[in-house]
């Protein structure tokens, strides 16, 4: 065997068992520095693809993997890109002409999410593995349609869920886990975006149902993703209500985009894309080629999706989760609380008067975008409060950039360390993906029909008490 099909045989076994989201026991071998290198093309080169899946992936394992096209239907961002990524491969604005000129083993999806399906489905028939962003994708026919492909493929699917990476999130699955409360019964799970972070998602494409599903599924796929994992259930049911009552066509003015707008001087939204130099190399300098305008106006008519979002979710296993999703809240933050059997954990981050401190929330913002992790340590806590018995607290060390870490073990586990043990079952693959956006979809079907929705209505999966 050669040392290149060694190294290309340990990534396909890697991304298989990630996919089955089982790796239990390290297998006996590793990337190697004098292997064939993995062939990776990119396509949606925006700036979650560039940074985190593009020039951190160049500079963190140049040993390991090579980009060898990249791709975007705007011929202005995916020429940025590849300046701003350093790398020499070609450059597309169609995918099949990519993936037939370049032959890659690996396919990263990091397009917008109503089109996530497109790229994943091609990707696997035309003989690839895929790894897409969240969220899988955006409605139930889209989903049936990528499980159907990944069955009838031999190659395989990961989704790249980063928040189950973190160490907060890890000491929570392993409290849970080891039982340390009895048999969890009900959850309350509600998760705040702040005026400036909320906001984000109301600029750009993100307010439109049709783009990226609603919050309940671009954004809430990542909690409804911990919550699944944390319980290491199904859900079975869903009823919401949802809202649209702060943002769009509900503020006091309407401009064109923050740039040119009238009200700049009075809009407590106003944000000058033009200070940031990358922002107006990446979206603005290309504007002429699709008309995407990245500071659109928070207030527009057209934004379609909920600002408000609650829902209860019933899980195969019996829990009962009560969940909510904010979009304009003074600070950014969330809160959990599993009540067991025979106590209760609570955790929570970044909600300021609990560690009382203020905690500056466009820094903040800022610090949680970051897709490096040269930060600090902190220790932030975890309560396991034992019935009849007084609390504990339970400090753990983690960051606060890279999704509170997660980002960088996420890559390491792909890339570098792929027969590392993984007993929390981190690795997440097709299923997991689907399981997490079909709780959103289902909410957002509840709110529409005003009744509970079944999750084994949606697509052919149906919901099992216990996950493999
Ligand atoms: N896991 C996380 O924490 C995290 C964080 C940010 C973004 N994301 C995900 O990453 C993805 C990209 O997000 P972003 O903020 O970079 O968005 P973006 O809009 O900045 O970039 C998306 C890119 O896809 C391109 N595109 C759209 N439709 C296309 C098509 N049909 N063919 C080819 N290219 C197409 C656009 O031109 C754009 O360059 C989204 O799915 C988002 O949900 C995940």
């Amino acid at each position: 065997m050669t040392d290149s099909s060694v190294s290309r045989r340990s990534f396909l076994t890697s991304v298989s068992m990630l996919a089955a989201g089982s790796m239990l026991t390290a297998p006996a071998w590793s990337f190697g520095l004098k292997d064939k290198k993995l062939k990776v093309v990119l396509v949606g080169t925006g700036v979650r693809g560039i940074s985190f899946w593009g020039k951190r992936l160049v500079e963190q394992y140049p040993d390991i993997l090579e980009f060898v096209g990249l791709c975007d239907i705007n011929p202005g961002r995916v020429a940025y890109a590849k300046e701003f990524m350093g790398v020499t491969c070609p450059t597309f604005t169609n995918f099949e002409q990519m993936i037939t000129q370049t032959k890659p083993d690996l396919v990263i999806v990091t397009t917008k999410d109503s089109t996530h399906h497109e790229f994943i489905i091609k990707g696997l028939q035309m003989g690839c593995d895929v790894l897409t962003e969240k969220p899988l994708t955006t409605d139930e026919r889209k989903c049936q349609d990528i499980l159907d492909a990944e069955r009838n493929s031999n190659k395989n699917l990961i989704v790249g869920f980063n928040y189950r990476w973190s160490p907060y999130m890890t000491k929570i699955k392993q409290l849970l886990a080891e039982n340390s409360i009895g048999k969890v019964t009900s959850v309350d799970f509600h998760w705040y975006l702040n005026t400036y972070h909320g906001a984000s998602y109301f600029r750009r494409w993100h307010g439109l149902r049709e783009a990226g599903g609603t919050l309940w599924v671009h954004k809430a796929t990542h909690h409804f993703d911990l919550l699944n994992w944390w319980l290491d259930s199904d859900p079975e049911e869903v009823f919401a209500y949802g809202a649209l009552e702060h943002y769009g066509s509900n503020g006091p003015f309407q401009g064109d985009k923050c740039r040119t707008c009238p009200h700049k001087e009075k809009c407590d939204f106003y944000w000058d894309i033009t200070e940031e130099e990358h922002m107006m190399k990446l979206y603005v300098a290309n504007e002429e080629h699709d008309g995407y305008i990245r500071d659109n106006c928070v207030f527009r008519n057209e934004i379609n999706i909920y600002d408000k979002m609650s829902a209860q979710i019933r899980y195969a296993n019996n829990v009962v989760a009560n969940y909510s999703l904010t979009t304009y809240s003074p600070f950014e933050g969330w809160h959990i609380a599993f009540n067991g059997m025979n106590g209760r954990l609570e955790a929570w981050l970044d909600i300021p008067w609990m560690k009382n401190e203020n905690l500056d929330q466009a820094s903040l913002h800022a610090a949680e975008m970051k897709q490096n992790l040269e930060e600090e340590v902190q220790y932030e806590p975890v309560i396991v409060h034992k019935l009849w018995n007084e609390h504990q607290t339970i400090n753990v060390e983690m960051e606060r950039g890279g999704h509170g870490g997660g980002d960088e073990r996420l890559h390491d586990k792909i890339f570098k360390n792929p027969e590392a043990p993984d007993p929390y079952k981190h690795a997440a693959g097709v299923r997991d993906g689907a399981m997490s956006i079909l709780i959103g979809i289902a909410a957002r079907n509840s709110i529409e029909s005003g009744r509970p929705v079944r999750i084994a209505e949606l697509t052919d999966l149906q919901p099992r008490a216990n996950r493999l």
